[in-house]
């Protein structure tokens, strides 16, 4: 039995087998573009269920849909229009493009923290040059990864395809706030796709142009930055690489909490969940760690940031990141769009307190506005003075907006008790990536039997794309009635099951072994006549051992393996 692999023995079969397919080989393929095949479509659709289970199952958050293509204003407020980007340099004599810091990577233990004047001084001193002809590296130089695109025709708008899912949330905030019923804190999932214009995609599908996200943004009052379930999993072991040094750690939740490890327990709880969700959809806990960013390496949005990395054939590779986004989001919407992205903190008993607020002068509205004057001045009461734009209040009467210069209000500050304040929510993020997990789960899943000469993916019941393979041992004598007869009963939206009459049986075997197809059920001349009539074997696919149980009883064994119960036990 071999477990190492090669990532080209395993696109192989995951070709052959209808998992995955370069997009557009019939006009020679784009790089960094795959499609879906069906049994990779299952195999993703079920990953995201686990993941749907443990985000609005257990812990209860809503799930939202928003737009791809967003328009110029929401990427410059998160500050992607004018930070997201790569470093590029061209070869001089082929123009083959790179990403500067690949080109130095077995070099340096964190390549993608070198500025540009680093990596042009750090291909003269290694040497580098063109890997593809030996020429002369240009200039490195910025590039932005979004697509960018316009909205209604002509230049109407300028947009760009999303590279994460994240901002479809943070523009949704008022909206999903008032969902929320006005309470933090405030759980949101989205999963779709995201799209970064990515230089030179080499990986396979560790690196695509368009790619599927999982994405969780959670809000929190940024003075409680605790979880409610903490206590059940406090004592639950991570493996740490923190930025203090290069050393694997490994502990408890609570001890990395304890020792400021972790900044705070949320986003520990969230770095454990992660670790819960990975290690249930098959990546191995023994190749998985948490990796914390340097603070030169941080996303221009994070506070902190912990990376779920996996070992692959590609060396460690991250696979999720997760972060403390604080206040970066919402505090940039505000100040974009004008409007106030906060939440009310009530205090357990009002408290006197020193306020600034806006005090409207009604003499100065009356003789101007007359009849409106009365919803005017509670209007901008309701204001506070970070509203003021330019000197200007700006308030919205029945659905016009009235701008009022200072010689209508006044800024005071009074002492008053107060029921509570106003606070930007803190933003912490699992953010997954849906195709990298898939392609992880696959590389974890694949072993070479070398006994029986072919690959068998060792999936986890739970998100393998057939549950059940059901074979007549011939296709005649009504063995293929009684194997319909069970498919049939078997096979529910819940649990797809595969019919399968042609070829030899060992060769059947062999294709569901290698979709990782957990059992299999055969109808052979026995279910008819002598001591075991009225039964059919049921095959295990990680011992090839093979039971009887009686045909009746199918769908109920299928379902309690599916829920964890050992074939041993059958
Ligand atoms: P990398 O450093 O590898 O480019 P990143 O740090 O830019 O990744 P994030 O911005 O944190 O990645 O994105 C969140 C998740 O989205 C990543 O953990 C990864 O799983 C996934 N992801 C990002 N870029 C790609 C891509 N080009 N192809 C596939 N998945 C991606
Ligand atoms: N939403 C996290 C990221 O895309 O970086």
């Amino acid at each position: 039995m071999k477990t190492e692999v090669n990532s080209n023995d395993l696109m192989s079969v995951c070709k052959r087998r209808g998992f995955i397919w370069p997009s557009f080989e019939l006009y020679g393929g784009v790089a960094g573009m795959y499609d879906y095949g069906p049994t990779g479509f299952s195999l993703r659709n079920n990953i995201v269920e686990v993941w749907r289970d443990i985000y609005k199952g257990r812990e209860g958050f809503v799930e939202i849909d928003s737009e791809t293509v967003n328009p110029r204003e929401v990427f410059k407020a998160s500050g992607h229009v004018d930070n997201f980007e790569d470093l590029i340099t061209y070869c001089t004599k082929c123009q083959a493009p790179f990403r500067a810091d690949h080109l130095v990577k077995p070099f340096y233990e964190n390549a993608d923290v070198l500025s540009a004047s680093d990596l042009e001084k750090a291909f003269i001193e290694h040497g580098v040059v063109c890997p593809e002809c030996g020429g002369k590296l240009g200039p490195v130089e910025e590039f932005n990864l979004m697509f960018k695109t316009t909205i209604g025709p002509g230049s109407a708008r300028i947009g760009y395809l999303r590279p994460e899912t994240a901002q479809g949330i943070f523009v949704n905030f008022l909206n999903l706030y008032r969902y929320n019923r006005e309470k933090l804190p405030m759980g949101v999932i989205q999963t779709g796709r995201g799209y970064r214009n990515e230089i030179a995609p080499r990986q396979g599908m560790i690196r695509m142009r368009e790619f599927n996200m999982m994405e969780v943004e959670l809000f929190v009052d940024p003075e409680d930055k605790d979880w409610v379930r903490f206590k059940d999993i406090e004592n639950d072991i991570l493996t740490l690489v923190p930025n203090t040094g290069d050393e694997t750690v490994t502990m408890s939740v609570k001890e990395a909490v304890d020792k400021k490890i972790i900044a705070n327990r949320v986003l520990a709880y969230f770095v454990n969940t992660t670790r819960q969700l990975l290690t249930r959809l098959g990546i191995n806990p023994e190749k998985l760690r948490f990796r914390q960013h340097l603070k030169d390496e941080m996303a221009h949005y994070a506070a902190d940031c912990w990376d779920a990395e996996v070992l692959l054939s590609y060396g460690w590779t991250e696979i999720t990141g997760i972060a403390d986004r604080g206040c970066w989001d919402l505090s940039r919407h505000a100040e974009f769009s004008g409007t106030e992205l906060t939440h009310f903190k009530k205090f357990d008993e009002p408290k006197e307190m020193e306020v600034t607020k806006i005090i409207a002068k009604h003499k100065a509205l009356g003789p101007k506005f007359k009849g409106k004057a009365k919803d005017i001045s509670a209007a901008m009461e309701s204001k506070t003075p970070g509203d003021i734009k330019n000197g200007n209040l700006t308030v919205n009467i029945d659905g016009e907006d009235i701008i009022l210069t200072d010689e209508f209000f006044e800024i005071a500050t009074v002492n008053e008790k107060v029921s509570g304040e106003r606070v930007v929510p803190h933003v912490i993020e699992p953010s997954h990536g849906l195709d990298r997990i898939f392609y992880s789960i696959l590389e974890h899943a694949y072993v070479f039997d070398e006994e029986k000469g072919y690959a068998v993916l060792r999936l986890k019941p739970e998100v393998a794309p057939i549950k059940v393979g059901v074979f007549p041992l011939m296709e005649k004598d009504g063995l293929d009635v009684l194997a319909k007869q069970i498919y049939e009963k078997v096979h529910t939206p819940r649990i797809e099951a595969y019919y399968d009459g042609a070829g030899t049986i060992g060769k059947r075997y062999a294709r569901m072994d290698e979709i990782g197809t957990p059992w299999c059920i055969t109808v052979d001349y026995e279910a008819f006549e002598g001591k075991d009539a009225g039964t059919v074997t049921i095959r295990d696919r990680d011992s090839s051992q093979q039971k009887r149980i009686p045909i009746d009883s199918v769908p109920s064994v299928i379902d309690s393996l599916l829920t964890g119960k050992p074939f041993s036990d059958l």
